[in-house]
């Protein structure tokens, strides 16, 4: 149980009285997905400043967490490059951004790419850092547009920088050998965990008879299934955190990978302060790619973002950099930082192949390619 009393706010109220209506209790992916996303309260549904490089109290600051867009403008430079390939490779000129945060990546790709962008669309389930973004790209204004759910048709090629991550999840927990679902109830006027016996299992057996605590993704696999239904012809790069799925269900990972953060610091109790803090959790990358692969896309490349990046050429030119830019390149792809538990996975769509007919490995997979471990 939480040890944080509910705070009188209308949030945990609302959230209260769905638990309420469902007689008891909610799975995690709803309690998630309120916490998240109910509008106008919801962590991502508020204009409270989440991205950056600073927590508060430092000059600048006021920021949760920091993504790579937000670390350097050689992540986007570089991305870009992979995505000038993938424009002209499916003879496209339209870029789809998902869940842009503060529009740095869009901004970064659009000042490198120029014209070969004819339309950027931003499309996030949550509108409420759309007017930032409309400042931020006010240079790009004619090409920018704003979706808040997928058309029934696209083309062109489909960006999302940290999105599968923020996607609810079901909670799985093994005890006593037996599966139970992991859900959200009230005791005395708290949020509590509560476990419900379920049929669902995670998609590999977990060795072993202890107690284990893990996630399972319908959501994030739904996402790709639609954008898998709606993409006519193109290319998809989805750059997170996460693993394949040996890993992900290695028997020692007892505890999940449910994380929360909030002024660059972390916990795992999603189930305090909702709202205030970002609620993430791990990408089944195995989970991913079948799931595309299931409704239509090829994978085309998968592998660490460092690897990624090297070979689309991030370090060329550094020789002129500053200091402070190479620590934060630094980041991005050392190992033990963004560059390995970060991984980016590519799909396109069947009818896309080169010129000559042959099957198009993306310029981010030219080396170190490890979709075999998948
Ligand atoms: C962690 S933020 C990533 C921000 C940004 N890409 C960056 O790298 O700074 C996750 C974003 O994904 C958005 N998101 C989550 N699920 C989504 C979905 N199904 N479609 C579009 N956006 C989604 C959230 O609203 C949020 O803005």
């Amino acid at each position: 149980m939480t040890n944080f009393p509910i705070l009188a706010s209308e949030l945990p109220d609302r959230i209260a009285k769905a638990i309420g209506v469902a007689g008891g209790w909610i799975g995690f992916d709803h309690f998630m997905a309120l916490a998240l996303y109910t509008p106008g309260l919801g962590y991502y549904a508020s204009d409270s400043r989440k991205f950056g490089l600073m927590p508060s109290g430092v000059k600048g600051g006021g920021s949760d967490f920091v993504t790579a867009p937000e670390l350097s403008p050689r992540f986007g430079q570089t991305l870009a490059r992979q995505m000038a390939e993938a424009l002209q490779v499916t003879g496209t000129a339209e870029v789809w951004e998902f869940g842009a945060g503060s529009g740095a990546l869009a901004l970064q790709i659009l000042d490198t790419l120029g014209p070969l962008v004819e339309r950027y669309t931003i499309v996030d389930i949550s509108g409420s850092l759309r007017e930032r973004q409309r400042e931020r790209l006010a240079a790009h204004a004619g090409k920018v547009n704003w979706a808040s759910e997928l058309p029934p048709r696209m083309r062109g090629v489909v960006l999302g920088n940290e999105v599968l991550d923020a996607m609810p999840v079901k909670l799985l927990m093994r005890l006593n050998g037996v599966w139970h679902e992991r859900g959200v109830a009230l005791h005395e006027g708290r949020f509590t965990d509560a476990d419900q016996l379920t049929d669902l299992r995670p998609p590999l057996e977990v060795a072993g008879s202890h107690d284990y605590l893990t996630e399972i993704h319908p959501q994030a696999e739904g996402f790709i299934r639609t954008l898998a239904d709606r993409l006519e012809l193109g290319a998809v790069f989805l750059l997170d955190y996460g693993f394949p799925e040996h890993e992900y269900y290695h028997p020692q990972r007892s505890m999940g990978t449910v994380m929360c953060h909030r002024n660059h610091m972390s916990d795992t109790d999603a189930l305090a302060d909702v709202g205030s803090k970002d609620i993430t959790a791990h990408v089944d990358f195995t989970g991913i790619a079948l799931a595309g692969q299931e409704a239509g896309l090829q994978v085309v490349g998968y592998t660490g973002q460092g690897r990624f990046l090297l070979n689309c050429g991030l370090l060329d030119g550094m020789e002129n950099a500053s200091l402070a830019e190479r620590a934060m390149v630094q980041k991005l792809v050392n190992e033990h930082e963004m560059g390995e538990l970060f991984k980016v996975i590519a799909f396109a769509t069947e009818n896309v192949k080169n010129a000559d007919g042959t099957a198009w490995e993306p310029l981010g997979f030219s080396a170190g390619d490890r979709m075999h471990t998948l």
